[in-house]
C-alpha cells in the first residue's frame, strides 16, 4: 500500500432559520426545517494519512502540515483541543463512516480500496480558522471536512473521485447525510451559499435571487459553553414556548424562502431577528432557563435594532453562543465594516464571504512513507 494523504476544508455555516430541537437524536433529524449561509474562509480543514498497520483510526493533537495557501495570509490557524469525550466522538464518527463505506462507493459505481479498508490506518490532524466552541459552529465544518477527508480515503482512484463529486450533487447530498449522523448542523456545509435542510436531506435551493453576500461575526466571547448545543436540542423542549414552535419556524422559514426568491432582503432581515430572539427565547424559558448571551450581546443586538428590516440594513442572527454574525449586501460591506468598527471597538471582528461547501484541496502521495 501507497501511503497517502488527503487534506480537505468545510466551511462553517450560519443559520437563519435555526435547527433546535430533535425529532430522532440517534439520526439526528431535526423537529423542523432550517436554512443557513455557508461561509468560506471560516472552516476547518482536516489532512488524513493513510499508511498500513491496524484497521484504525487516531487522533494526532496538531494542526496539519499543508496549509492551504489562500488560508495561510496571518490569522488563526489553531489545532482544537479536545476533551477525552470529544476526541471520542471524532473517531466513532470515523468508525462509522468506514462502515458506511461499502454501500455509498456501491452506490456511486466507485470502486473502493480492499488493502485500505482492512489494514489501512487513518492519522487526522485538524485545524480550524476560528476560535472553538465559540458559536461560530465548529462542530459542523469539522464534522463535514471529517467526513470528506474520511470518505475519500478509501477510494482507489482520485481522478474518478474527483469526476463524479463534480458532476453528481446526490454524492455530495450523501456525504451530508452521513456527515449529519456525526453532528446535524454539518449537513449543510456541503455546498452553498444558501442550503435548505428537511429531515434526512439538505440540499441547495437553485431559485433564490440574492445578491453575493458579506458576513461579519462580532466576537463578544470565545470561551467554550458551558451549555452543548446536544443539552441545549433537549432543555428547549421543556419551555412553555416550545407549544407551537415547529409551526411557527416552518412558517417563517417558508416566508424567507419566498423573500430570498425576490431578493427581498428587507424581510430576510426581520425574519431572521424573529427567530433569533425565538431560539434564544426557547432557552431563557426552559424548565432549566441558561443563556448563551454576555452583556455585549445585549450591546451589539440593542445597537444593530435600529437597522433591522430597513434598507441596506444587516441580517443579523445569533447560533448557540454569545456572538453576533451579520450576513450583508456585498456591496454595502466597506459600510458595515467601518460602522461595526467604530461600535465595538474592544472586540475583534471576523470577516468572512458566501462559500460553496466543503473540498478537497490536495490528493498526495508524495514525500510519504
Ligand atoms: O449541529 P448541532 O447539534 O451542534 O446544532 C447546532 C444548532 C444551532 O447552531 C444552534 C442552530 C443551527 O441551525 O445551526
Amino acid at each position: 500500500m501507497r501511503p497517502k494523504r488527503i487534506v480537505t476544508r468545510a466551511p462553517s455555516n450560519i443559520a437563519l432559520m435555526k435547527y433546535m430541537g430533535k425529532l430522532d437524536s440517534q439520526k439526528n433529524i431535526p423537529d423542523n426545517p432550517s436554512l443557513s449561509m455557508t461561509l468560506s474562509r471560516l472552516c476547518t480543514v482536516v489532512e488524513v494519512e493513510v499508511t498500513r498497520g491496524e484497521a484504525e483510526s487516531r487522533w494526532v493533537a496538531e494542526a496539519p502540515r499543508f496549509r492551504p495557501l489562500d488560508l495561510s495570509r496571518g490569522g488563526i490557524w489553531a489545532s482544537p483541543e479536545l476533551s477525552t469525550s470529544g476526541r471520542s466522538k471524532v473517531l466513532t464518527h470515523v468508525d462509522r463512516v468506514r462502515a458506511l463505506i461499502p454501500s455509498l462507493y456501491d452506490r456511486f459505481g466507485l470502486e473502493w480500496d480492499q488493502e485500505v479498508w482492512r489494514f489501512g490506518q487513518l492519522q487526522f490532524r485538524t485545524a480550524n480558522t476560528f476560535p472553538a466552541a465559540s458559536g461560530i459552529a465548529s462542530s459542523a465544518s469539522s464534522f463535514a471536512a471529517l467526513t470528506l477527508a474520511t470518505c475519500a480515503a478509501f477510494t482507489r482512484d482520485a481522478e474518478v473521485w474527483n469526476r463524479i463529486w463534480a458532476d453528481r450533487s446526490d454524492f455530495r447530498r450523501a456525504l451530508a447525510q452521513i456527515s449529519r449522523l456525526g453532528s446535524g448542523s454539518s449537513c449543510r456545509s456541503f455546498e452553498g451559499p444558501w442550503v435548505y435542510w428537511e429531515g434526512e436531506n439538505a440540499f441547495a435551493p437553485v431559485e433564490l435571487a440574492l445578491p453575493e453576500m458579506a458576513h461579519f461575526v462580532v466576537l463578544i466571547r470565545t470561551q467554550p459553553k458551558d451549555v452543548s448545543s446536544s443539552e441545549a436540542h433537549l432543555r428547549v423542549k421543556t419551555s412553555p414556548l416550545w407549544a407551537g414552535r415547529v409551526d411557527r419556524v416552518i412558517h417563517r422559514t417558508t416566508e424567507v424562502l419566498q423573500a430570498m426568491k425576490t431578493a427581498d432582503l428587507q424581510a430576510v432581515s426581520r425574519l431572521a431577528w424573529a427567530e433569533l430572539w425565538e431560539m434564544h427565547s426557547l432557552f431563557h424559558t426552559a424548565a432549566q432557563p441558561f443563556t448563551y448571551w454576555e452583556p455585549g450581546t445585549l450591546q451589539a443586538l440593542q445597537f444593530l435594532s435600529q437597522w433591522v428590516g430597513q434598507d441596506a440594513g444587516p441580517i443579523v442572527t445569533l447560533d448557540a453562543g454569545p456572538n453576533v454574525h451579520l450576513i450583508v449586501d456585498q456591496k454595502y460591506r466597506d459600510l458595515w465594516l467601518s460602522r461595526l468598527k467604530a461600535e465595538f471597538t474592544g472586540f475583534q471582528i471576523l470577516e468572512d464571504v458566501q462559500g460553496a461547501g466543503a473540498q478537497i484541496d490536495e490528493w498526495s502521495t508524495d514525500g510519504l512513507g
